[in-house]
């Protein structure tokens, strides 16, 4: 007990016997201590609680004071009698018992936040489920430490382009829109990419390359976003649409600059000006790329990169802000575009890019099924294009290629078979702006068991269009399994498909093979009616340029499509499924 906590009792007994009753550990002590305790309470000071013990030494049961504060807690009675022997000790243990606390206020100064893995949304409270995207169990906590002004990302990207580029944040003050654009030709703004490659990225990007960009590249492990942006970062190296090779730096923390050196070789890329470099700190690396002053600068990923001085290790949600943070400052202030390549986790863990995607210009999206080459590149956030855009690639052994007619990959290579065989029906489905065209199959065996096994069309879809059949349209599909299965592993998530999928249930129940330049586009309703779909030109313009020479429209969409010249193509407008029954499987 100090001091200054015996106080009270001072006025009524004197010091010596204080400090007797003490040593001796005399029993009246506790009677003290407890009209302490309730005194205190009274006054609102630190309560002290009076605990009984074991004592082995004495072999005795011993009642202690125990201080209920840490930094007052007296460790013997011998403390207590130290402490007394001078006023002013008193004073200079409380002091520095109080610097100690204040200290130890300071240093404790932990804030816990609970971030959303999925959406990144933040409270200051655990609610069990995410009050923004309603997910459960998505909720994690986080501990942010007050580092006492240690660096940030706005410190370390202000620190490194304040001693590169003259222009100071005093000189920045509001524009007029039309002195911004006075000048300006908006076309040339952009950086293009070269090649048949480049066209498919500039097309993701909105058209190019944007100065100052800062664009995350998200996807699975192992879909070849390294890859890409290895491509990526030759092609800007290289600059042939402008004439005029630049250095690129392509900074990576997962793999050493061999074996980036060694998969640039099996890709077939050697050029002179792209710089590799192997690091993880993001002072080191823009102190680096302040040397080199790069066209462009690729950091693979944005989860091994690190700034020292913030909480976490890489990866973490903060070290990822906070790299990120530095990675914009420096790309806007330097009009260097930045590219980020991000790992999105199966579990959707804290540390995806999807924290990130409110601070980048732009998200792209690598997407591609296991067992396929195929591989499309999505914008799913862009401050400088359409997000409707998408690349479509194919993953070959020496790097990444564009596909030249995006619109067939997904049709069979049997496809020409289809004059024979029964149970084959072309869709057209858009996927932002692109159309593909889609083979969907159909199995009908009777006799079997009367299973249905859906492949790549919804089962609740693929169940009404097999009911309307029956009902609307009088086919006897009661006594037969049916199987559904689209090529290539696509999926059919637009109602556009309806149609295609109706035509080859009936070409397999009536064994009546579909020829193979007929398309089929068109949404089917409960009455068996079909029904409008968007962008019906487009999609018919794009089979039509294929070189198919029928296509099965809803009759509302004949009338549009009359008016448009689509070459050779003959568009069959019918009513309902009953009319393309009887239009399409019909012997000529
Ligand atoms: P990578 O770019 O390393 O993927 P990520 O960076 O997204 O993790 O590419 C990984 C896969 O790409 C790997 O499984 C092998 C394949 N690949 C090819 O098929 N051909 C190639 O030329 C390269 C470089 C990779
Ligand atoms: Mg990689």
């Amino acid at each position: 007990m100090l001091l200054t906590e015996m106080r009270p009792f001072q006025t009524l007994y004197s010091r010596t016997h204080f400090r007797y009753l003490i040593s001796t550990k005399h029993p009246q002590i506790h009677k003290l201590y407890r009209t302490f305790h309730s005194t205190n309470h009274r006054l609102n000071k630190e309560p002290f609680t009076v605990s009984t013990v074991y004592d082995p030494v004495t072999g005795c049961l011993v009642t202690k004071p125990v201080a209920k504060s840490k930094h007052t807690e007296p460790e013997s009675n011998s403390d207590y009698a130290d402490a007394l022997k001078d006023d002013r000790s008193y004073g200079s243990v409380l002091k520095a018992n109080q610097g100690s606390w204040s200290g130890n206020k300071k240093k404790s100064k932990i804030k816990s936040t609970w971030v959303c893995s999925e959406c990144g949304y933040a409270d200051g409270q655990w609610w069990g489920y995410c009050r923004d995207c309603k997910n459960v169990n998505t909720m994690k906590e986080l501990t942010e430490v007050d580092n006492g002004g240690k660096t940030n990302g706005f410190q370390v990207s202000e620190k490194i382009v304040q001693s590169w580029l003259p222009k100071g944040a005093g000189e920045t003050v509001p524009l007029r829109l039309t002195d911004v654009n006075r000048g300006v030709n908006h076309s040339d703004w952009r950086f293009p990419l070269s090649g048949l490659f480049g066209d498919e990225v500039s097309r993701v990007l909105g058209g190019g390359l944007v100065p100052g960009s800062l664009v995350l590249v998200g996807g699975d492990p192992g879909v070849g976003k390294s890859t890409l942006m290895l491509q990526i970062a030759a092609i800007i190296a290289e600059g042939k649409e402008i004439g005029k090779p630049a250095p690129v730096l392509y900074v990576s923390g997962e793999e050493s600059v061999e074996q980036i050196g060694n998969r640039a070789d099996r890709m077939e890329i050697s050029t002179d000006e792209l710089f590799l470099y192997s690091s993880t700190d993001i002072e080191d690396i823009l102190g680096k790329a302040q040397a080199l002053s790069p066209r462009a600068l690729i950091i693979d990923s944005i989860q091994t990169v690190h700034l020292i001085g913030v909480t976490g290790s890489a990866g973490g949600i903060y070290q990822v802000k906070e790299c990120t943070a530095a990675l914009l400052r420096f790309a806007k202030k330097t009009d260097i575009p930045v590219f980020l390549i991000g790992h999105v986790t199966k579990s959707g863990d804290i540390a995806g890019p999807r924290v990130l995607e409110h601070i980048v210009d732009a998200v792209l999206y690598m997407e591609g099924e296991q067992h396929s080459s195929i591989r499309i590149l999505r914008a799913f956030k862009n401050r400088f294009g359409s997000t409707d855009e998408l690349g479509v690639f194919e993953m070959s052994p020496s790097g990444l290629k564009a596909v030249k007619n995006p619109s067939e990959i997904f049709l069979s290579e049997g496809y020409s078979d289809s004059e024979f065989l029964a149970g084959l029906a072309i869709a057209v489905v858009m996927d932002g702006s692109r159309t593909f065209v889609i083979e969907v199959q159909a199995l009908c065996a009777s006799g079997s068991s009367l299973s249905r096994q859906v492949n790549g069309v919804q089962a609740g879809r693929a169940d009404m269009i097999i009911s309307v059949l029956m009902k609307q349209a009088g086919l006897k599909l009661q006594s037969n399994a049916i199987f559904l299965n689209v090529v290539s592993g696509a999926t059919l998530t637009e109602t556009a498909g309806d149609l295609a999928v109706a035509a080859a249930i009936c070409s397999s129940f009536l064994e009546f093979p579909i020829p193979s330049n007929v398309a089929f586009i068109g949404e089917i309703g409960l009455g068996g009616e079909l029904r409008m779909v968007p962008k019906m030109e487009k999609r018919v313009s794009t089979v039509a340029k294929l070189g198919y020479k029928k296509c099965v429209v809803p009759e509302s969409a004949e009338k549009l499509l009359c008016r448009l010249d689509l070459g050779e193509i003959e568009v069959l407008g019918c009513k309902n499924l009953k009319e393309v029954i009887n239009s399409v499987f019909i012997t000529s």
